[in-house]
């Protein structure tokens, strides 16, 4: 049904526009009650359900960060049967992102370029939105309904210069945190120019330390954080950040965002280019994600939380990832391929596999 959408209507439309009518889509269901016989539906089995960074998840796969920026279609979302919605990637100061056409689909490798550019709403215009979604999750947990965990992903303004990056993260973290189950600091979207470089070792030290007191201090408990990092850092540089976040103790790290890297796609060279800059994902990234996953998961303690994300498309991706050591799995290419049951799909081959041991 989805493929035969996809392919007759969605795949004519821009993505972006496509994008929008599936989040108005969701947002109806919600108003008129669907989503509600949905979440029944599509709610993950209870042996799916893992704790971890202190939070009961209903599922170890949930929704990366880029879906759902500005936190106006959670639940509806989460109704699909994710375990947790990364939401954002919110910056300090409200922003438009960069001109359209800024998102690209390559149907051959069922991939998507972006060069959204943090387009969001700002954190203090989101902080109401998520305190309501606060709110409703507690009135679900406590009729027994299937509830998300909502992380925040949070990235530095564009029009900060990099020099005064840790005060608009700051900036972020005093706003959302209080209202956050899990906090990110983005550091890998390569549509923001220069924010790439605080991934190196002597700026990224100085600014996880001062947003974990922040976010800590304005929420008046811990709030789990964790470090999003690209797929194109190199192996040492991976290395490198395992190294920092063990002796910070940092609850965990997200691996990976977009690469900025066209290598093995089938979509032909000069369509490619033509789409421009901008983070490639889907299917081609998984394997330098898996890689990068290995290498955090033999250094990083246990009790360090991983998160792997990168061309994730079935339940047996998922269980792979988890075999390598992930504790929770994200994505959002596939699911703009394969439609709102693949989250429902994913939860019911997890929960099989899990049966046959
Ligand atoms: C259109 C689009 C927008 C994205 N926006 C963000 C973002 O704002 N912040 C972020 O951390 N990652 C963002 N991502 C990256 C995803 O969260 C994810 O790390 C990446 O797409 C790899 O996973 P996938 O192959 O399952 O899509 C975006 C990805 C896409 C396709």
């Amino acid at each position: 049904m989805y493929r035969f959408l996809f392919s007759t209507v969605l795949s004519r439309l821009d993505p972006e526009n496509a994008h929008h009518l599936v989040i108005s889509g969701l947002r109806l269901g919600e108003r008129i009650g669907v989503t509600t016989a949905l979440a029944r539906w599509c709610r993950p089995a209870e042996s799916l359900e893992i704790k971890a960074l202190g939070l009961v998840w209903p599922s170890p796969f949930g929704l990366a960060a880029g879906f759902d920026k500005d936190a106006t279609t959670v639940l509806p979302l989460a109704s699909l049967g994710f375990g947790h919605i990364e939401i954002g990637t919110v910056t300090a100061a409200a922003q438009p992102g960069n001109p359209k056409p800024r998102l690209f689909r390559l149907v051959k490798d069922r991939a998507l370029i972006n060069r959204m550019g943090f387009n969001n709403d700002g954190a203090e215009a989101l902080r109401p939105r998520l305190q309501d979604i606060r709110d409703r999750i507690t009135r679900l947990k406590s009729a027994g309904r299937h509830a998300p965990v909502v992380g925040v992903n949070i990235g530095k303004t564009k029009l900060t210069p990099l020099e005064e990056a840790t005060e608009d993260y700051l900036s972020s973290a005093r706003v959302l945190a209080p209202v956050a189950d899990y906090l990110v600091v983005n550091v890998s979207s390569p549509n923001t120019p220069g924010l790439r470089q605080l991934q190196d070792i002597e700026a990224l030290r100085p600014l996880l330390l001062a947003v974990r007191q922040e976010a800590d201090q304005a929420a008046e408990q811990h709030v789990p954080l964790l470090v999003k990092i690209a797929p194109d850092l190199n192996d040492d540089d991976v290395d490198a950040v395992a190294a920092l976040v063990t002796d910070l103790g940092l609850d965990g790290v997200i691996a990976t965002n977009t690469t900025i890297s066209r290598e093995g796609l089938s979509t032909d060279q000069e369509t490619v280019r033509a789409m421009g800059a901008g983070g490639l994902s889907g299917p081609v990234l998984a394997q330098r994600s898996i890689e990068v996953l290995q290498r955090l998961r033999d250094r990083l303690p246990r009790t360090t939380a991983i998160i792997s994300v990168g061309g994730v498309r079935s339940g047996d991706d998922v269980a792979e990832r988890l075999a390598h050591g992930a504790t929770l799995v994200q994505g959002y290419t596939a699911f703009v391929y394969e439609g709102p049951f693949w989250v429902r799909r994913i939860n019911r081959r997890l929960a099989s596999l899990l049966r046959s041991g």
